[in-house]
């Protein structure tokens, strides 16, 4: 936190882009949560959105040149005080700029004089974001330190879709505040260069086309991996399985429903990932033979065939790259011969993987809520507690494993 102000001071930079005006709202969420927030946008943001706007949610002058108030050394001063630099949206021109260390404007200076994280949200069209130019330049700015998430893919200005679109606001402000939290060490984002696969939620078994088999997976503790792990600089591969909660800014969504489908994306991502990380609650069971019609009421029940679902862990345990660590996740209850962690310690071994997450679900204890407790468990012996907190601190110490594991 800068020396002159007991709150976070973020430098909220705008760029020209239609999404500008998605900026206004991450402004609000930055303010309401209690951050100082200087908006320096470039000329061509004002054509979006005017210095009105900004001045008032702000409650700050709002400068686009270095020429107002000259005395004050603007883009020295403001750079210096940032705890936090964002920039939503980045557009394809500013992130060519910030890659050269241009400084022909308020914010490429901010952005050369600042020491804080930077984090750049970029919006664009798909040809633009895909550019060889364009991806060079992000290569370049990630390879400097600064967090440049991949824009999401979606409905884009006009007609077309595909990936350019800017995050949703509310993802854009938890993922500043997550940087934030992380304070200086928010430079050092120790998963950039990696590629992880992340599965979250729970999967659906079709019995008929409107009845499914399904658990009570929320999805909660794989959506705060991703999370955590975009802060952290990875990129990342979100496979959500029927997951109704907002997706983290940054990741590559790929939503499916069934065990099968979750199976072909996540063996597709993994190929060149770094780590798989299968949260997901996976059936081990599916209806052999889904009707095609609605099952009517026949007599006096149902006897419902099942058969075994693939093994996705076990098929990854096969066949990974080398170098490649595969997390899994292992719900379990005590029984009258052996304790939870016992039966963990047993699937580990079975299993095969790098690193088992063992929570303790006697009672229904985790499922849809947003604390978790879990012991971390590794082949060599090793354990590491973690108690009762945030998703996001379990997914930080699984992070902390996984980095360990790479070293
Ligand atoms: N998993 C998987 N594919 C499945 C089932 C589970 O990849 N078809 C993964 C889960 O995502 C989790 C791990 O395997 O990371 C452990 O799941 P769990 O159901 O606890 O393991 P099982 O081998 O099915 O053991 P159990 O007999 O206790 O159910």
């Amino acid at each position: 936190m800068s020396a002159s102000t007991s709150s976070p001071n973020v430098v909220l930079g705008v760029s020209g882009g239609i999404a500008a005006y998605k900026a206004c709202e991450v402004l609000r969420g930055l303010t309401e949560s209690g951050h100082q927030v200087r908006v320096v946008p470039t000329d061509a943001a004002l054509r979006f959105v005017g210095k009105a706007t900004w001045e008032a949610l702000s409650g700050q002058p709002v400068a686009t040149d270095v020429w107002a108030q000259v005395s004050d050394v603007p883009h020295v001063r403001i750079g210096r005080q940032a705890d936090l630099v964002i920039v939503v949206p980045a557009t394809a021109d500013l992130l060519a700029r910030a890659a050269s260390g241009r400084a022909d404007d308020l914010l490429t200076s901010v952005l050369l004089t600042t020491r804080a994280p930077v984090i750049y949200a970029p919006a664009m069209h798909t040809e633009m974001w895909e550019h060889p130019a364009t991806v060079a330049n992000v290569a370049t700015l990630r390879s400097r330190g600064a967090l440049v998430i991949d824009p999401a893919d979606g409905r884009l200005t006009g007609s077309d879709s595909g990936p350019g679109r800017l995050p949703e606001p509310d993802s854009i402000v938890e993922l500043a505040l997550r940087v934030l939290a992380r304070g200086r060490d928010g430079l050092a984002a120790d998963l950039a260069g990696h590629k992880v696969v992340v599965s979250a939620g729970g999967t659906r078994e079709p019995i008929d086309p409107v009845r499914f088999l399904g658990n009570r997976s929320s999805g909660r503790q794989g959506l705060a991996l991703a999370a955590t792990a975009v802060a952290r600089g990875a990129e990342v591969v979100l496979v959500a399985a029927n997951v109704q909660l907002p997706i983290p800014a940054g990741v590559h969504l790929v939503a499916v429903e069934s065990a099968s489908e979750l199976r072909e994306a996540v063996l597709a991502a993994a190929s060149d990932a770094d780590a798989v990380v299968m949260a997901a609650a996976v059936a081990d069971f599916r209806p052999s033979q889904p009707a095609s019609h609605k099952i009517k009421k026949q007599g006096a029940g149902l006897d419902l065939a099942l058969e075994s679902t693939t093994d996705v862990l076990a098929e990854l345990v096969g066949c990974r790259p080398v170098g490649q660590v595969l997390v899994g996740f292992a719900a379990e209850t005590g029984d009258s011969q052996h304790t939870a962690l016992e039966h963990g310690q047993a699937k580990l071994v079975r299993k095969g993987v790098d690193l088992l997450v063992v929570n303790d679900v006697s009672g229904g204890a985790v499922f849809g809520q947003l604390n978790n407790a879990a012991t971390l468990l590794w082949p060599d012996g090793r354990s590491v507690e973690v108690g009762l907190g945030a998703k996001e601190v379990l997914s930080d110490a699984i992070w902390d494993g996984v980095r360990d594991l790479w070293r």
